[in-house]
């Protein structure tokens, strides 16, 4: 079975978008990959830390758990309980020119976003690394935006392998998110955390209405035909059920009538949220409920994550000659 590993930083509540483009992508290869999906929580480090990163750590666990990954198909881990990582990360450091950094462009857009330029950030891509080539992994599902680190993950095992002239470091491959189209938010830009325009399926039901119906949307008047593909309530919707579905295919009908308000597809959105994660609420109630399962979770998921790293780590030490 190939393995795929992939994980989320701890930096904020998860919302749709993190869902539609990453989650649903790991519940789907649970079933016939070996998957590892941690919590990147030293990657976090670079923005947060203290008793935020702690509880935004633990509510990424929950979350992926709600969503459907499975602890006896999929091994769900803190990175901070792979001590490993780091030391790999150094060794890579080593192998890995300065210049390969500098062309980084998450470095540079991070910065111009504001966050701090520590070095911690600057070698972010080769931490990232460390976490794919540590499981041996196959395959790495990401978003668009982390192609470029895949990328430098290849290249740092194949100079780590060409110096050492041995195969020690598998070559990942990646693999975009089917649905790879970006889920806007409520005001219509990408969904994101650092927009403060997200929307949290797991919100209480009033207040997640309340969300939805704060959604922006053009003044065209109830009775006149509307355009489906341009509106923000019809992209999270038809994001949500996928696009050949016949539910979303039956909303566009209904904007192309004209005589729909905006008010009824926000109304068909809340209940088609409510519907899709039911379970996934229900579960997420009854996990915040029960500490204790999250503990046994995290130490299965560790146990397993460091066994492969154990077994990778040997090969890495007994080429670098440590
Ligand atoms: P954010 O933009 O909220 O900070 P991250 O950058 O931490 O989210 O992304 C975590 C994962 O979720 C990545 O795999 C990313 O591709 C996916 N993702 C984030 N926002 C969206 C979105 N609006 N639509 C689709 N996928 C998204
Ligand atoms: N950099 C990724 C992000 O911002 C998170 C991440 C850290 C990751 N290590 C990883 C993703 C390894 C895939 C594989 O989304």
């Amino acid at each position: 079975m190939p393995t795929v590993l992939s994980g989320i930083q701890p930096s904020g509540q998860l919302h749709l978008g993190n869902w539609a483009g990453a989650i649903r992508q790991f519940v789907d290869l649970q079933r016939d990959h070996d998957l590892f999906v941690f919590v990147a929580s030293y990657h976090a480090l670079t923005t947060t830390r203290g008793e935020e990163l702690r509880s935004a750590t633990r509510q990424v666990v929950i979350d992926y758990l709600a969503f459907g990954l499975d602890p006896h198909r999929a091994h769900i881990y803190l990175q901070q309980d792979v001590p490993e990582v780091t030391e790999l990360a150094w060794i890579l450091s080593c192998v890995c020119p300065k210049h390969l950094m500098d062309k980084a462009v998450s470095f540079k857009d991070k910065v111009a976003r504001g966050l701090s330029a520590s070095v911690g950030l600057y070698t972010y891509p080769i931490l990232q690394a460390a976490d794919i080539l540590i499981v041996d992994a196959d395959l790495v599902p990401v978003g668009k935006d982390q192609v470029q680190h895949i990328e430098i993950t290849r290249d740092l095992a194949a100079k780590f392998n060409h110096h050492s002239g041995q195969e020690v470091f598998k070559l990942p491959d990646y693999r975009l998110a089917e649905h790879a189209q970006v889920l806007p938010g409520v005001d219509g830009e990408k969904m994101s955390k650092s927009y403060g325009n997200t929307i949290d399926p797991f919100m209480e039901e009033k207040a997640l209405r309340k969300r939805i119906m704060k959604i922006v949307t053009d003044p065209t008047p109830q009775e006149e035909p509307k355009n489906p593909e341009s509106c923000t309530v019809f992209q999270i919707f038809q994001g949500v059920t996928g696009a050949g579905d016949p539910r979303s295919q039956a909303l566009a009908d209904r904007y192309r009538a004209g005589g729909m308000g905006y008010g009824h597809a926000k109304q068909d959105l809340y209940e088609l949220l409510m519907d899709t994660f039911s379970e996934a609420r229900q579960r997420r109630a009854q996990l915040m409920a029960h500490p204790a399962q999250v503990d046994e979770v995290l130490a299965m998921g560790a146990a397993a994550a460091r066994e492969r790293a154990a077994q990778v780590m040997a090969r890495v030490r007994s080429a670098a000659g440590l």
